[in-house]
C-alpha cells in the first residue's frame, strides 16, 4: 500500500511538471536534434516529438498499451525510409529526447526513493520505441531491397530472353550457310591439295561457328539442351582444343605446357565440355596477348583423387583483382573491346549442369581457372 501511495504521489506530480514544461521540453530538444536539410520534413520532426513527449506523459500516468508506442514508432519508420533518410539520426534524436527529460527528472523534487522506478520507466519507454521504429524501419529497407532484387533478376531474365531471340534468328540466318561453306571448303581442299590459304579460311571459319554456338548455347540455357552424354577421355578433348587454337599460340607466341594425368574419362557432353575449355583457353590468349614483360605461358593441369577431378587452367599474364573476379561470370560483363561477356557465363552453366565448379584465382603473374568435378560426375 504504502509503496502505492508513494508512486502515485511522485507519478503525478512528474507528469504535472512534464506537461507544464512542454515547450520548453521540445524547443531545447529541437536545437540539438541532427535534421538531414535537405531531406528531413522539420515540421513533422517536431510534430513526432511531440507526439512522443505526450507519449510518456501517458505512460506515466497510467497502465500503459503497448500499441500506441508501437503505433508511432512505425509511423516514423515508414516516413523515414520513404523519404529514404538514415535511421541513425533519429535514434540519436530520440536518446536525446530522453536524456533531456531524465535529466529533468533529477531536477525535479521527486523523492529520491521514487526516482528510480520513474526513471526506469522512462528508460523503457524509449526503449521500446526505439527497438519498434528500428526493427520496422529494417523491415521495410528488406522489402525494398528484396524488390530491388526481384527487379534486377528480372531485368537480368529480360536481357538473356532478347538474346536468346536475336541470337535463334541470328543462329538460323549464319550457321545453315556456315556449315555449307565448311563443307565446301573441305571439298576444295580435297581436290586441290596445295592450294593456298585454305587452312586459314577454314580456321577462320570455325571460329565464326564456335562463336555463334556460343550464343546458342546462352540461348538454350534456360531450356533443356539436348544433350549426348558420353564417356570422354580427358586427355583427348583438351588435346583437340589445344590443336584447334594452335595458329593462335603460335601468332602470339605463347608456350603451353600441359601436365594431364594420363586416362582420366569423365562422363558428360563433349561438345560443352570442349566449349569450356576453349573459352578458357581463348581468355587466356587474350589476357596473354597484352603481356609485355614476362614470357607468356598456359598451362593446363589435369588430376584426380579418390572422389574429384579437377581441371586448371591458368597464364601469367595480368591479374584479376578479387572485385574483378566476383564480376566475370556474370553474363555481358567484359573488358574487352570486341568481347560479349557470356564466355565464362557460359561455362559456369555447362560446368554446374554437370555438377561440377568452377573458379578462379589470381596473385601476380598466375590467373587460375580451376574446374573440378565429382567422380561420375556427369547424371545430369
Ligand atoms: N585468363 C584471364 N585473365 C584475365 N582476365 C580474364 C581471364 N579470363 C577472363 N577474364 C576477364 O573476364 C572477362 C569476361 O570473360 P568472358 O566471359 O569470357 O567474356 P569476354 O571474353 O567476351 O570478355 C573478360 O573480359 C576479362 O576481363
Ligand atoms: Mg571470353
Amino acid at each position: 500500500m504504502e509503496t502505492n501511495i508513494q508512486k502515485n504521489s511522485g507519478y503525478k506530480q512528474l507528469s504535472q511538471f512534464l506537461k507544464n514544461n512542454e515547450n520548453t521540453f521540445i524547443d531545447s530538444w529541437e536545437k540539438q536534434i541532427v535534421v538531414n536539410n535537405d531531406k528531413d520534413d522539420k515540421e513533422q520532426i517536431r510534430k513526432n516529438g511531440i507526439l512522443m513527449y505526450q507519449l510518456i506523459i501517458d505512460s506515466v500516468l497510467e497502465d500503459y498499451s503497448d500499441d500506441t508506442i508501437k503505433l508511432l514508432a512505425h509511423k516514423i519508420a515508414q516516413e523515414r525510409a520513404d523519404a529514404n533518410i538514415n535511421i541513425g539520426d533519429f535514434v540519436y534524436n530520440v536518446n536525446l529526447g530522453r536524456s533531456i527529460i531524465v535529466k529533468q527528472v533529477f531536477l525535479s523534487r521527486i523523492l529520491v526513493e521514487e526516482l528510480q522506478s520513474i526513471i526506469d520507466l522512462i528508460n523503457k519507454q524509449f526503449d521500446k520505441f526505439c527497438y519498434y521504429a528500428v526493427s520496422k524501419y529494417t523491415e521495410i529497407k528488406d522489402i525494398k531491397l528484396n524488390e530491388k532484387n526481384i527487379f534486377i533478376s528480372q531485368s537480368h531474365k529480360d536481357r538473356l530472353s532478347i538474346l536468346g531471340q536475336m541470337s535463334s534468328s541470328f543462329v538460323h540466318e549464319f550457321r545453315n550457310p556456315l556449315t555449307s561453306v565448311i563443307g565446301f571448303v573441305k571439298l576444295l581442299k580435297d581436290n586441290h591439295p596445295s592450294m593456298p590459304y585454305l587452312d586459314i579460311i577454314s580456321q577462320e571459319l570455325e571460329q565464326l561457328k564456335f562463336r555463334i554456338t556460343q550464343f546458342l548455347h546462352t540461348s538454350k540455357m534456360n531450356t533443356v539442351i539436348e544433350s549426348k552424354i558420353e564417356s570422354i577421355s580427358l586427355n583427348n578433348v583438351l588435346e583437340e582444343v589445344v590443336h584447334f587454337l594452335y595458329p593462335s599460340i603460335v601468332d602470339n607466341n605463347i608456350e603451353v605446357t600441359t601436365n594431364i594425368i594420363t586416362d582420366v574419362e569423365v562422363i558428360g557432353d563433349k561438345n560443352e565440355l570442349k566449349q569450356v575449355f576453349l573459352n578458357l583457353l581463348i581468355n587466356a590468349i587474350d589476357a596473354l596477348s597484352e603481356e609485355k614483360e614476362n614470357k607468356r605461358k598456359i598451362n593446363i593441369t589435369a588430376e584426380a583423387d579418390l572422389d574429384t577431378i579437377s581441371v586448371s587452367i591458368s597464364n601469367n599474364g595480368a591479374s584479376l583483382s578479387t572485385d574483378e573476379i566476383k564480376l566475370i561470370f556474370e553474363p555481358f560483363y567484359s573488358t574487352k573491346k570486341l568481347g560479349t561477356g557470356i564466355g565464362l557465363f557460359v561455362c559456369k552453366k555447362i560446368i554446374e549442369s554437370h555438377n561440377g565448379k568452377i573458379s578462379c584465382t589470381s596473385i601476380k603473374d598466375l590467373t587460375t581457372f580451376k574446374i573440378t568435378f565429382p567422380i561420375n560426375f556427369a547424371d545430369k
